[in-house]
């Protein structure tokens, strides 16, 4: 059977990385391969129930316990969706993952970044992903991309926007292996091109050996 593979997608709000991430599933299904698309937070029933809470409870929230409800959300889906389906060769997709938390909650809300890394640690229980697009874009196009309907997180104000980017560009240096930094400034073709380049490399030095 094929090693299967973990590519997760990350970036600012209005980065467009669902419309790439679509776009890479309908690329890698042409050429036969096997994938499964999924979502932090959100996949399954408990995920979407969690979702809703983390997007659109209008109360107060205290930094920690957003935290431990995306931790929660990212073990359920680690556990019953993605360690699955890499044991079974495929290949899994997921919008926001792990470096998600490390920008928002980290370097946004200001939570402990080495506190943060040992915490994702336990919730994904060993399973890393093996290759990662961040989608950088200037705070000023993502936040007209968004538009004025916003949820939760998405309202959380310009500087924590701008920090978000900051500290998502500050984990591409700390794992310039895995994360590869696409300018998503672009269109949707012209950022696509970017994606399948780096991904017909890493097929094709990784993939079927
Ligand atoms: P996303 O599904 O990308 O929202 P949308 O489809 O509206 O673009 O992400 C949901 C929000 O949750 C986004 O603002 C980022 C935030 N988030 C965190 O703050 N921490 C996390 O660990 C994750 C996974 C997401």
């Amino acid at each position: 059977m094929e090693k299967g593979l973990f590519i997760t997608f990350e970036g600012a709000d209005g980065c467009g990385k669902s419309t790439q991430l679509a776009l890479c599933k309908e690329y890698l299904e042409k050429m036969g391969k096997d994938v499964v698309t999924t979502i932090e937070p959100g996949a399954g029933e408990f995920g979407q129930k969690l979702r809703e809470i983390l997007l659109h409870y209008n109360g107060d929230v205290c930094s920690l316990s957003e935290f431990f409800l995306f931790l929660a959300d990212r073990a359920q889906n680690v556990e019953y969706t993605i360690k699955p389906a890499i044991h079974q060769g495929k290949i899994v997709l997921c919008d926001r993952h792990t470096d998600s938390t490390v920008a928002y909650q980290g370097y946004g809300r200001g939570n402990d970044i080495d506190q943060i890394d040992t915490l994702n640690a336990i919730a994904v229980n060993g399973t890393i992903p093996d290759l990662t697009f961040l989608f950088d874009v200037d705070t000023e196009v993502a936040a007209q991309r968004v538009g004025d309907e916003k949820d939760r997180m998405e309202a959380a104000g310009k500087e924590f926007h701008k920090n978000v980017r900051y500290g998502y560009l500050e984990l591409a240096k700390k794992y310039p292996k895995r994360i590869k930094v696409i300018d998503a400034n672009l269109t949707i073709e012209e950022v696509f091109e970017q994606v399948k380049s780096v991904l017909n490399q890493y097929i094709k030095q990784y993939v079927n050996k």
